[in-house]
């Protein structure tokens, strides 16, 4: 199946002519720079930022391919993921026209993204093993479908996605499949951008908001051919990343070694919470997870979130999601909170069982 960008893009972005910023003007960084209408005095701020970022965010994307192994022309950089979900959608799904394939449970976004744009969304749900059903998925197929977006580690269910199912789908449908890898830094296995020159219709999402510990920031990475990162780029805000961001983010690019510890800690802990959770006779199940959030299932999960808030214990209620029925998600804390956590839902577990 022959897959055709050209054909793939809404026509008007095809013939768009960008907005061309000053920074794309000039790319110099010596020089009076009298052209963007900064303030040249300064800033009202102790650090300085009177000048617009770089556009394209050049220094951060050559120290992010050194380390992904891609290279700086296939990455898009986006203010989280988020915002390249939503220019995805603005690139290729013409409103009221085309659709979208998504395979609930999964990460709210691209529903909501979707319906933004006014496309529509067809959902092929994952197995009750969370898995993909790759025939119904293609069955669900038609003309006007654009994007298929597939998560893994999957969320909410936490468990990734087996290779084999992504291979068939990114082999057999000729329209855009998105790969959102946002907890691939704590799963075992290999991203898929280290195949993107073999599907010239992958596009694999990151982020910096889970294992990187960098959520405040926003930034979330793009990596595709260099085609389709051209189409992003030219439909994004022309500063999309702020210099605050391009700047911390390219300092803690140093940090490799605290970004592995703090995975490892975290995935110490999830083995220990698992455990801990597994232990309480109440809970139903525990679902494997290859991110860092554990998805359990529990008698009225509902009622039971609502006695967690009341202890000041925040976990996410996903039990109205399909497939996910009296399910809770629970984001792996550090040591003390996890204890915390299972303490609490101990005791709120054994008083409502006892009194329902
Ligand atoms: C699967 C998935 N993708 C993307 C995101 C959002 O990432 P960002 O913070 O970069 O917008 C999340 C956040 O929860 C997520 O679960």
């Amino acid at each position: 199946m022959a897959f055709d960008l050209q054909k793939l893009l809404r026509p008007h972005i095809a013939s768009l002519k960008p907005y061309s910023s000053a920074r794309d003007e000039y790319t110099g960084e010596e020089g009076i720079f009298l052209d963007a209408n900064e303030n040249a005095l300064g800033s009202v701020s102790e650090q300085t930022f009177n000048r617009y970022p770089d556009p394209y965010q050049s220094k951060l994307k050559k120290k992010l391919g050194e380390i992904k192994q891609v290279l700086p022309a296939n990455i898009f950089l986006g203010n989280g993921s988020d915002e390249a979900i939503d220019l995805l959608f603005r690139a290729f799904c013409n409103p009221g026209v085309d659709n979208v394939i998504i395979m609930p449970p999964t990460y709210g976004m691209y529903e909501v993204s979707a319906g933004i744009n006014d496309v529509a969304t067809k959902k092929v749900p994952l197995s009750s093993s969370f898995e993909i059903e790759v025939e119904k998925v293609l069955e669900a197929v038609d003309q006007h479908t654009k994007i298929i977006f597939i998560c893994s580690p999957n969320n909410p269910s936490g468990n990734k996605i087996s290779r084999q199912s992504i291979y068939q789908i990114l082999t057999k449908f000729d329209g855009l499949v998105v790969i959102d890898e946002a907890y691939i830094d704590f799963s075992d296995e290999p991203s898929f951008s280290l195949e993107l020159n073999h599907y010239p219709n992958m596009l694999v999402m990151q982020t910096l908001s889970k294992a990187w510990g960098l959520a405040a920031l926003r930034l979330g990475m793009a990596y595709a051919s260099k085609e389709i990162i051209g189409i992003l780029n030219k439909i994004k805000p022309p500063y999309n990343i702020s210099g605050l961001t391009q700047d911390t983010v390219l300092k803690a690019m140093g940090n490799t070694k605290v970004l592995a510890d703090m995975v490892k800690e975290i995935l110490v802990q999830k083995d220990k919470l698992e455990l801990a959770l597994e232990q309480i006779p109440e809970v139903e199940k525990v679902y494997p997870s290859a991110a860092n959030f554990l998805l359990a299932k529990v008698p009225h999960a509902n009622q039971v979130y609502q006695k967690l808030i009341e202890e000041k214990i925040i976990v996410r209620d996903r039990s109205k999601v399909q497939r996910c029925e009296d399910c809770l998600r629970i984001t792996v804390g550090n040591e003390e909170e996890n204890k915390q956590f299972i303490q609490a839902l101990k005791e709120v577990l054994h008083v409502y069982t006892k009194t329902t």
